[in-house]
């Protein structure tokens, strides 16, 4: 089966890259990750965007970083999310390795993701060399989301995942870096692990949406990784708020079908075939 055989074509009822940007300073943008076809339902209903974060190696693959997250991957878990979703701007993240040599290189990753999954932008972590990328994908009719702030796919270099600009040189350089990516053309700017002044600073100084992770209340929008704020995981950065405790249920639900298997309790009657 060819590759064009698994896309699912965006409908003209999605929310599109100009529609988000037109929230800037309006109603909040409620944004959330996805990664399966279920979960992107879900969260469609609810969501004006969905983004296919590189966060899947770490939230579904076990990886402990973003770093060997691939574009096949991206392209897998996009496809997913199109099938799943009908109305939110999916966004699909730009993995590490795939966009920061040259802009040709990015152009390539970009428009494969595009043509292949189906979706409306793509993401890249932003630091001061991404203006020419952001600007050449924009002209060649690719929607940019950038991200700044706590970057992790830079994680190597930073040494961890700490909230960022505690100093001032480090403060000033997220905001150039938030600056330069909407004068290149974002349609917004994802601002992650910074204090609510940096936040409030960012948002201010740049005429599209940002859109917090750890980064405010001040920001356009929020977005979280989503098996972050389901509560699957036991360990969740201090900014996330567990709105459900799916771990601890899906615990239960699986000793409980262990139990009644090794007692024979199932499958009763009741879930078994009987024929006439
Ligand atoms: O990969 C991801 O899920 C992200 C969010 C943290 C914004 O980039």
């Amino acid at each position: 089966m060819s590759a064009q055989n698994h896309v699912k074509r965006q409908s003209v009822s999605r929310m599109t890259a100009p529609g988000i940007t037109a929230r800037k300073g309006g109603e909040p943008i409620v944004c959330l990750t996805a990664y399966d076809a279920p979960t992107a339902a879900i969260v469609d209903e609810h969501c004006d965007l969905i983004l296919v974060g590189d966060s899947v190696g770490m939230v579904v693959h076990g990886l402990n970083s973003t770093v060997g997250v691939t574009l096949e991957m991206m392209i897998l878990h996009g496809q997913a999310v199109m099938r799943g979703s009908k109305k939110a701007l999916v966004v699909v993240d730009l993995p590490f390795g795939s966009y920061e040599d040259s802009v040709q290189s990015a152009f390539k990753s970009a428009s494969r993701v595009m043509m292949e999954t189906g979706c409306q932008a793509v993401k890249i972590e932003s630091g001061s060399y991404a203006a020419a990328t952001i600007s050449y994908l924009t002209q060649r009719g690719i929607p940019v989301m950038s991200h700044v702030g706590l970057r992790p796919q830079s994680v190597n270099v930073l040494g961890g995942y700490r909230a960022r600009g505690r100093d001032q040189k480090v403060a000033n350089e997220i905001l150039a870096n938030a600056k330069a990516a909407a004068q290149a053309g974002s349609f917004a700017i994802v601002v992650e692990g910074v204090n609510t002044k940096l936040a409030d600073e960012v948002t201010k100084a740049v005429n599209v949406p940002t859109i917090g992770i750890g980064a405010s209340k001040n920001c356009d929008g929020q977005i979280l990784v989503t098996p972050d704020m389901l509560g699957l995981f036991t360990h969740t950065p201090k900014f996330v708020k567990k709105y459900a405790d799916i771990k601890s249920v899906v615990e239960t639900a699986i000793k409980t079908y262990a139990q009644e298997v090794k007692s024979r309790k199932f499958p009763s009657k009741e879930f078994t075939y009987k024929f006439k």
